[in-house]
């Protein structure tokens, strides 16, 4: 009896953290981009480390607008000194690059540990996203 009720017991109790674990298993809400597919590429590629909204440093900087900004610019996030010094403007060329091999763009950055994107089709979607006016 004491057996039945330490089962029931764990059932219930199994039962529990499966509704409280759920609402992290919901699928990202309001997507309201175009470019579904763009987004998603960013989001298993870059998601982890950047976000697109203004001023949202994570352990990356924020990419909005970045297309169009200097390299290592923002005043609010301590980028390594090769980026603060890399001395361009990101345009989807030099995004393209340094999306595929960090180091050969910015040698010395601080894109740890990130190991490049090797898919160009993959990279065109992820510029494409990060070039919407937002
Ligand atoms: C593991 C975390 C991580 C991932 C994943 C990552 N990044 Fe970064 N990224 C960083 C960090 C940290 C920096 C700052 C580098 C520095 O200061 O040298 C950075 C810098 C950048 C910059 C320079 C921004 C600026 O203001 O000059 C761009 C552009 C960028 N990342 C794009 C991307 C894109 C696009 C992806 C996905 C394909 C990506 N990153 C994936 C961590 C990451």
């Amino acid at each position: 009896m004491l057996h039945r009720n330490r089962m029931l017991l764990i059932s219930a109790l199994s039962g529990m953290a499966c509704v409280l674990s759920s609402p992290s298993a919901l699928p990202q809400a309001s997507q309201g981009a175009q470019d579904v597919s763009g987004q998603q590429a960013f989001n298993n590629s870059c998601r982890t480390c950047h976000m697109v909204r203004e001023g949202d440093n994570r352990l990356g900087p924020n990419l909005h607008k970045v297309v169009g900004r200097k390299a290592g610019s923002l005043p609010d996030y301590a980028f390594s000194s090769a980026m603060k010094e890399a001395g361009f403007v990101w345009d989807e060329e030099k995004l393209d690059r340094f999306i595929a091999n960090p180091d050969e763009v910015v040698p010395g950055n601080n894109m740890k540990p990130y190991g490049g994107l090797s898919s160009s089709e993959d990279r065109k979607k992820i510029i494409a996203f990060l070039a919407q006016p937002r």
